[in-house]
């Protein structure tokens, strides 16, 4: 007890942190490339943010915030998601007086008290990205071409995009009680925690994955079916937008997602490569949730991606982030000291990840050391050289070795790791 992590919270160990760190920048590259900005967000909000932005009966909400109350009595939760935190800053900083359209991205840890699995932990990564200030189809298209560029870019396989529909305010009550009609009529066949939903949120019962629940809702009706016309020509300007754009994607009527705030296009990207816990990325449109929060009517469409799940995708598929090219200086005698931390910090300055030898070992061990720490090129730095004013640079792979002067180190390294630059 307390010299081990907290169950499903986990240390990302250097060997992996280079993987974090490409998805990371391919995010952000990406979504800068999009036009959309930074948010930093804080870890922690009251927590009647998430229980009126994500549902009361959401199962996040319902039993999966790490809350606690503060010494007032006010309750606070660390965030399970970003949307509603960036909902909440969007309103509180007066985003839409400045421009009628705000784009916003995030990354950072979220929070969720699940029962811990394969690609399920307590403490995850998302990078996501939220759009503000239009209804229209144009911009749902833009957050899938954003989010599918990403997963490009970011060269994972065999990934699918899913769409669907959930209607709105006009057009989902109807559908509402035709499937708790429906779903009542079959209640013996449904497990307990579905029996509960059709009072509280019938459309989840959709997205159960108990195999009795799953034959009882076979022919279930769907939204897709029960769309108003507004929602319906919204989500064909989508598809054919997606046709155009050369976007792959599927048609999946029982997407309902596990937040309440969504209105018509929903969306999840899956893999067959996880397990279980096949969801990569989800998102979609709300377009009532700044006004439920207390802001102006404003529609909003955005999506998370899991990054711990990409990662795990990337380490099955050897997808090996490009590492900086890497130099050992092996330090013979004191005497070079100064001389190898000069050129070590003129070299790191241009771009290579330059590691210092320890000036009271041997060469030999020097050049062990180099090899462990990576480096492709070892460059020695003697009395003797120091006197001459060269260096001898040493292939590591072939021991091949020519000697140059000093000042052209980085030139001649630029040619032996054309990767450094
Ligand atoms: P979400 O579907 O709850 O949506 O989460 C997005 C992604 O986060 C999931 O597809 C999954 O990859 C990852 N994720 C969720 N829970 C865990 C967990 N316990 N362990 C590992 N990964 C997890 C949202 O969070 C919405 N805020 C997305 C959004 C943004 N909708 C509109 N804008």
């Amino acid at each position: 007890m307390g010299t081990k992590a907290i169950k499903g919270f986990r240390d990302i160990l250097p060997d992996n942190v280079s993987r974090w760190q490409q998805v990371d920048r391919t995010a952000r590259e990406v979504f800068e490339g999009f036009g959309y900005r930074a948010i930093l967000l804080p870890y922690m909000e009251f927590t009647k943010l998430f229980s009126r932005g994500i549902g009361q009966d959401t199962d996040i909400v319902e039993k999966e915030m790490y809350s606690l109350t503060d010494s007032k009595g006010r309750s606070m939760s660390l965030r399970p998601e970003g949307t509603a935190s960036v909902v909440r800053a969007y309103i509180q900083n007066a985003m839409h007086a400045k421009d009628s359209l705000a784009r916003l991205y995030y990354t950072g840890p979220m929070f969720r008290h699940e029962r811990p699995q394969k690609g399920r932990f307590r403490q995850f990564y998302q990078v996501g990205v939220e759009a503000f200030g239009s209804p229209d189809p144009w911009l749902d298209l833009e957050v899938l071409s954003c989010l599918w560029l990403f997963f490009e870019k970011l060269g994972v396989p065999g990934l699918e995009l899913e769409i669907n529909s959930i209607g709105d305010a006009a057009c989902r009550p109807a559908y509402r009680q035709a499937l708790v009609a429906f779903l009542s009529e079959r209640r013996d066949e449904l497990c307990s925690e579905c029996v509960r939903r059709i009072g509280t949120n019938p459309m989840r019962v959709l997205d159960c994955k108990v195999e009795g629940c799953r034959k009882a809702i076979r022919d279930a009706p769907v939204m897709l079916d029960h769309l108003c016309d507004a929602c319906r020509e919204h989500f064909e300007i989508v598809r054919g937008g997606l046709d155009s754009t050369g976007i792959p994607y599927s048609l999946n009527p029982r997407i309902v997602r596990g937040l309440d705030y969504y209105t018509r296009t929903a969306f999840e990207v899956t893999t067959k490569g996880l397990g279980a816990q096949n969801a990569v990325a989800g998102g979609g449109r709300y377009d009532d949730l700044v006004k439920l929060l207390g802001g102006p009517d404003t529609p909003a469409v955005g999506f998370a991606v899991g990054v711990d799940r990409v990662v795990a995708l990337m380490e099955g598929e050897g997808i090996e982030p490009p590492e900086r090219a890497r130099a050992y200086i092996a330090v013979l005698g004191e005497a070079a000291l100064g001389a190898a931390a000069r050129l070590q910090r003129k070299l790191i300055a241009s771009g290579f990840s330059v590691v210092l030898g320890d000036p009271g070992k041997g060469l030999r061990a020097q050049l062990k050391r180099a090899d462990k720490t990576g480096a492709s090129v070892c460059i020695i730095l003697g009395e003797d050289e120091l006197a001459r004013g060269v260096a001898v640079l040493r292939d590591m792979a072939s021991g091949e070795q020519l000697e140059t002067e000093v000042d052209t180190v980085a030139d001649k390294l630029r040619g032996l790791l054309p990767e450094g630059t």
